[in-house]
């Protein structure tokens, strides 16, 4: 029996609307991740290899978007404090099926707190909120297709695995919903959506190596590079 997040997770997951991106370029917010498009092309591009795979919206996406709502999630305008939790920085190149770099895209995240709560009215827990949190943000893929967030490292909750929300909106297609989970973490073994995906190689690119410290000194760092399959072939016909 799942606890009761999980189950609200399971049930009004496909029931909800799309929500609509408006398009809105945002400045950098200093994280750290190096990227090439060179880099990019030779991690995820080549013959035959799959596309990102598409991922349940889940009941989680905010029914009113914060004011602030740029790149970085652990400050919030207006606000002196940090978000609580480990400092990461998520950053990658969106490209298609051949590897090409899409420029323009809207990536919107979502995802819990560092205590492990969503800042949403559905979510049950007694965590607390993290007024210092975002909770949401935005950005737009620039030329080369790179984007970047800096954000707190996900935790698990009842039910699922460590996991950040992305929406991904372009010229023709999306919104396009997937989840990025970290490598390493015992719940991925479980988790109702991530199991679902039994190919290794769609797998893999679902989950994401952190790197460097844990204790707060720097942020953490990881690549999540995402390919666009169906989106992109919608957007062509
Ligand atoms: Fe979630």
């Amino acid at each position: 029996m799942l606890p009761i997040r999980a189950q609200t997770a399971r049930r009004l997951s496909m029931a909800l609307p799309e929500p609509a991106l408006p398009r809105r370029r945002l400045l950098g917010a200093g994280a750290a991740v190096v990227l090439t498009p060179a880099l990019a092309l030779a991690a995820v591009a080549g013959p035959g290899a799959p596309a990102t795979p598409a991922q349940m919206q889940g009941p989680f996406y905010p029914l009113a978007l914060p004011l602030d709502q740029d790149n970085d999630l652990t400050q919030v305008r207006g606000r002196t404090g940090r978000a609580k939790g480990v400092v990461t920085d998520i950053g990658g190149v969106v490209v298609d099926l051949r590897g090409q770099p899409v420029a323009d895209v809207a990536l919107e995240i979502w995802q819990v707190n560092g205590f492990g709560r969503y800042h949403h009215p559905d979510d049950d827990s007694d965590l607390p909120v993290d007024p210092n949190f975002q909770g949401f943000g935005r950005t737009v893929t620039a030329r080369d297709g790179t984007y970047r967030f800096r954000t707190i490292r996900p935790l698990p909750y009842p039910g699922r695995a460590p996991h950040i929300h992305f929406a991904l909106k372009g010229r023709g297609f999306g919104p396009f919903y997937t989840q990025m989970y970290l490598a390493g973490a015992p719940e991925n073994a479980t988790d109702f959506l991530l199991t679902r995906v039994r190919d290794p190689r769609e797998r893999d690119l679902l989950i994401v190596a952190l790197e460097g410290p844990t204790d707060g000194t720097s942020p953490m760092t990881g690549r999540f590079d995402i390919v666009l399959g169906h989106a992109m072939l919608q957007r062509e016909r």
